[in-house]
């Protein structure tokens, strides 16, 4: 199956791109495989080189630029915008918002420092990559906005998830469905991804016991292919998910349901 966007050649942007095991890299992988141009950013500079050499042997004739990034510094993400607009790139039509960081201090011993840090990342990120980005998809008469969001958001967290991750991924939904109703006279959608366990190296210091438990807990018995996370991305991102917006499609095996 294949997402065409039905409109000619757009670029995705794609924060938290780096790593070959994460689901940012996936979805650029994907996201060129369905013909976009990809502009791949990250705070990993060298990580995300590497990225990108992998995703351009895999699609040799992808359209792709690499951007290292601050998604918590105003002033990097600006520059990225004025870059990926300077560039030979075709117009910006997808924002992949997925450079995020887990929390798994427990709420009494959490800083103030940590709770600032991971809102940071996780919600203001977004925002101001939204910011930047959203102009350049209103002159180029074509949006779509998609905020990594978490299961954690909906049930509250886990072992590496604790609170202020809960309360950012929770804060994405908001930003979200603020976004899309704003943005929606522009024919922009916004919509959130809340994955539930996704077998990446988000989960620093687990081990093999610790995730084969975080698999045997969710209903299917498996932890998500970050692959699965990025094609629902790419098809949110897609002409055919014109009248989707405002949501948050959960992508869980069965862990959350309502
Ligand atoms: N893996 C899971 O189980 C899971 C589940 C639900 C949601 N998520 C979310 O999915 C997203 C991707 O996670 P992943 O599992 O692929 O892990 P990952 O560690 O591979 O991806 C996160 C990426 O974000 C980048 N990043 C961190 N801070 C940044 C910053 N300030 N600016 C730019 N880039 C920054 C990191 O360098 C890294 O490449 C995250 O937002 C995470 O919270 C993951």
């Amino acid at each position: 199956m294949s997402y065409q966007t039905g409109i000619g050649q757009r670029t995705a942007v794609v924060t938290g791109a780096s790593s070959l095991k994460g689901i940012g890299f996936h979805t650029a992988l994907r996201f060129a495989q369905e013909g976009w141009a990809v502009a791949m950013m990250d705070l990993n500079q060298e990580g995300l080189q590497r990225a990108l050499d992998a995703v351009q042997e895999q699609v040799p004739d992808a359209k792709l630029l690499a951007l290292p990034v601050n998604v918590t510094d105003p002033d990097s993400v600006k520059a990225a915008a004025e870059q990926v607009a300077a560039s030979e790139l075709p117009p910006v039509g997808a924002l992949a918002n997925i450079a995020g960081i887990p929390s798994p201090a427990s709420f009494l011993e959490l800083t103030l420092d940590e709770w600032h840090k991971v809102i940071e990342v996780n919600l203001t990120g977004p925002f101001l990559m939204s910011q930047a980005f959203v102009p350049q998809m209103i002159d180029g008469g074509y949006g779509r906005v998609v905020n990594m969001s978490s299961v954690t958001a909906q049930h509250g967290g886990g072992v590496f998830s604790k609170t202020s991750y809960a309360a950012a991924k929770a804060g994405v939904l908001g930003l979200t469905r603020g976004m899309a109703r704003e943005l929606a006279e522009h024919g922009i959608t916004v919509n959130a991804v809340a994955p539930g366990v996704v077998d990446t190296e988000i989960r620093v210091g687990s081990d093999e016991e610790t995730e084969k438990a975080l698999a045997a807990a969710v209903p299917l018995k498996r932890q998500a292919k970050p692959e699965e996370i990025a094609a629902l991305f790419v098809w949110l991102s897609c002409e055919d998910s014109a009248y989707i917006t405002g949501t948050t499609q959960s992508i869980n095996g069965g862990t959350y349901v309502m």
